[in-house]
């Protein structure tokens, strides 16, 4: 979602500004904007459009400032237009305010507002800030600041600019991430550190309800009524090469290129190959008594959650359910103090996952953070915390984090199913043994990549495409239509395969293409007989398989697109990597913008 930027120091602010927001373009945004404080006057441009726009209509050489904010914003109030991009003024035009999240209360704010004689210029939550910063100033501006948060409800990140201040940005946080941090004579703040990477040495996470000023020799935190926070900061250690496309042409192909090394990396973590040791410090807070398990998550990581909830059933002899954290709100689940409530999130700041964690909390269940990001909310807020290792992903879509997810959910099963079912040793040795071989067999998958490019030639055509797979792969299939839907826009449904007759084979017809996804171990023969079925219609079977060369599958099949032969957890992982590669290339030959696919952004944090 949107994306904030801050610079104070010794070096030029501009170009520093649109650096740092090209790489939270990541995010997904809509407009984009910088406010510069240059000779004494507060000076603002913003723009519809991509940063490259803002920056084309900028002569940024010209500029001599040395502080200054920037933002990329995804519309919620007001639609996005050059307005109603930030930075937004008050009415002196001398304060500058940039905002993720959403004012709840802005109408409210915006008419007492009005009634003082403040004039609006935009549609949107955020200019009520500038103009509440505004009426409350008494000179100091952090304290204006302070104030001004203190009236606001709802879920924020803030960095203000005041032109007569300007040796500091002021910050202020309730709900959605934000950071500060220092390096070699500049202050900086970011909602994301990715745009750190390189620049500051070490940075401080706010926490809920504290504000904080930057400058040029570094940052302060404050509680909302004024106390000092100390908290220990944490070294920048990412190496900003992480957040370069490295001779690929997007990030999302060099991130799923990385999957032998992103799973190797979560399941290294975890698992000692000699000795088959799992260690999990989270789980050593108990959990052994658990007698229910929910996972809770959104989009993709809700389907490796899914995943999870398959494998989980061998070794675990609890029930276990994967609940879209959205709708888990608005039910009524069975929550004990026996409950094990797993939050899946790559980015832990996912607002939906994060609300559901809160709402399991308050229930009595006990709750682990399963999450890419170290830092985050969800973390935060949970009782222990499991990462992946998946590295940052900046690609829209998840691919690296998703089989990451997959890879480190599978373990935690195991880990617990050790302590609760004696049984499961030997489900147990099995996966382990087999886990060894992953990034190997990742690397194998992969290879089918030049098919998949020309398959991609005959797809892009389709208005809609099927996605068919039985037991632990059903969720994969729903992971293969929802990426080729986010990146090429192309309508695709996952179905489990035994529901087709129930309904998506009116769908089919001729040239139609349904992708089905056939392990020799998960009823097999019966995949094959929904293959019959398909072709009976004149559809377009696109069969992955770990049995290619089975006559069966191939008299069926149009095109057969090998994986590697595999069980358990790697199974699911193996299966998903030609999925991604589909889509890609299915995206590629559209010409979508692959990386920031429209109205999508890449940590969803308003509801
Ligand atoms: C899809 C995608 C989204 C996210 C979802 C949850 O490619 O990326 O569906 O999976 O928004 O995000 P996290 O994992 O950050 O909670």
């Amino acid at each position: 979602m949107c994306g904030i930027v801050g610079y104070v120091g010794r070096e030029l602010a501009a170009p520093f500004l649109l650096q740092s927001l090209k790489r939270l373009e990541y995010r997904g945004y809509d407009s984009a904007g910088i406010a510069l404080i240059e000779d004494g006057r507060l000076l603002r441009f913003r723009r519809a459009g991509k940063v490259k726009d803002l920056e084309a209509s900028l002569d940024v050489a010209a500029f001599a400032a040395r502080v200054g904010i920037g933002h990329t914003r995804w519309a919620t109030h007001g639609a996005p237009t050059d307005d109603n991009a930030h930075p937004h003024l008050d009415c002196s035009g001398r304060i500058a305010v940039i905002h993720n999240g959403i004012i709840e209360n802005h109408a409210v704010l915006r008419h007492q507002l009005e009634a003082e004689g403040h004039v609006f210029s935009s549609q949107t939550d955020t200019e009520v800030l500038a103009h509440l910063i505004e009426s409350l100033s008494e000179g100091d501006l952090l304290d204006a600041v302070r104030r001004a948060v203190a009236q606001a409800q709802g879920a924020f990140a803030v960095a203000v600019l005041s032109q007569d201040d300007p040796s500091r940005i002021v910050v202020a946080k309730r709900g959605s991430p934000l950071v500060v941090g220092r390096g070699e004579g500049a202050g900086y703040v970011s909602s994301d550190v990715p745009a750190l990477l390189g620049k500051a040495t070490e940075v401080q996470f706010l926490l809920d309800d504290e504000v904080g000023e930057v400058r040029c020799d570094g940052y302060a935190v404050f509680t909302l009524d004024g106390r000092p926070v100390h908290r220990p900061p944490h070294r920048v250690s990412a190496d900003p090469i992480a957040i370069q496309k490295g001779g690929y042409k997007h990030f999302m192909l060099k991130e799923i290129h990385e999957q032998p090394r992103s799973v190797g990396e979560t399941i290294r973590e975890k698992l000692d190959e000699a000795t088959h040791a799992l260690s999990l410090p989270a789980l050593e807070k108990g959990f052994a008594d658990i007698d229910h398990v929910y996972f809770v998550a959104c989009g993709t990581a809700f389907h490796a959650a899914k995943v999870a909830e398959y494998l989980w059933e061998d070794v675990l002899p609890v029930p276990t359910h994967a609940v879209i954290a959205s709708e888990f709100r608005l039910r009524n689940p069975h929550i004990t103090p026996r409950t094990l409530v797993i939050a899946v999130s790559q980015s832990g700041e996912t607002i939906d996952t994060l609300m559901a964690v809160r709402r399991a909390r308050a229930r009595g269940a006990r709750v682990v953070a399963l999450v890419n990001a170290e830092q985050s909310a969800i973390e935060r807020e949970s009782d222990a915390v499991v990462y992946t290792r998946a590295g940052i992903e900046i690609g829209v879509a998840a691919t690296k984090t998703f089989t990451a997810q997959i890879a480190a959910l599978g373990l935690v099963g195991l880990a617990l199913g050790r302590r609760r079912n004696p049984d499961s040793e030997a489900v147990c040795a099995r996966e382990l043994a087999e886990l060894a071989l992953l990034p190997g067999r990742i690397v194998e998958a992969l290879r089918v990549e030049a098919r998949i490019q020309s398959l991609a030639e005959q797809l892009h055509r389709a208005s809609d495409v099927l996605f068919l797979a039985r037991g632990v792969l059903f969720p994969i299939a729903l992971e293969g239509a929802l990426k080729l839907k986010e990146i090429s826009y192309i309508h695709a449904e996952g179905y489990p395969a035994g529901e087709m007759k129930h309904g998506p084979i009116a769908l089919i017809d001729e040239g139609k293409p349904v992708v089905m996804l056939a392990s020799r171990d998960i009823a097999y023969e019966k995949l094959l007989s929904n293959m019959e079925e398909v072709k009976a219609r004149k559809g377009l079977v696109i069969a992955v398989s770990d049995a290619p060369d089975d006559p069966n599958l191939r008299r069926l099949a149009d095109e057969v697109l090998p994986v590697p032969a595999a069980t358990g957890i790697s199974a699911p992982i193996l299966f998903t990597i030609p999925l991604q590669l589909l889509a890609y290339h299915v995206a590629v030959s559209l010409g979508t913008d692959v990386d920031q696919p429209r109205n999508l952004a890449k940590t969803v944090t308003v509801e």
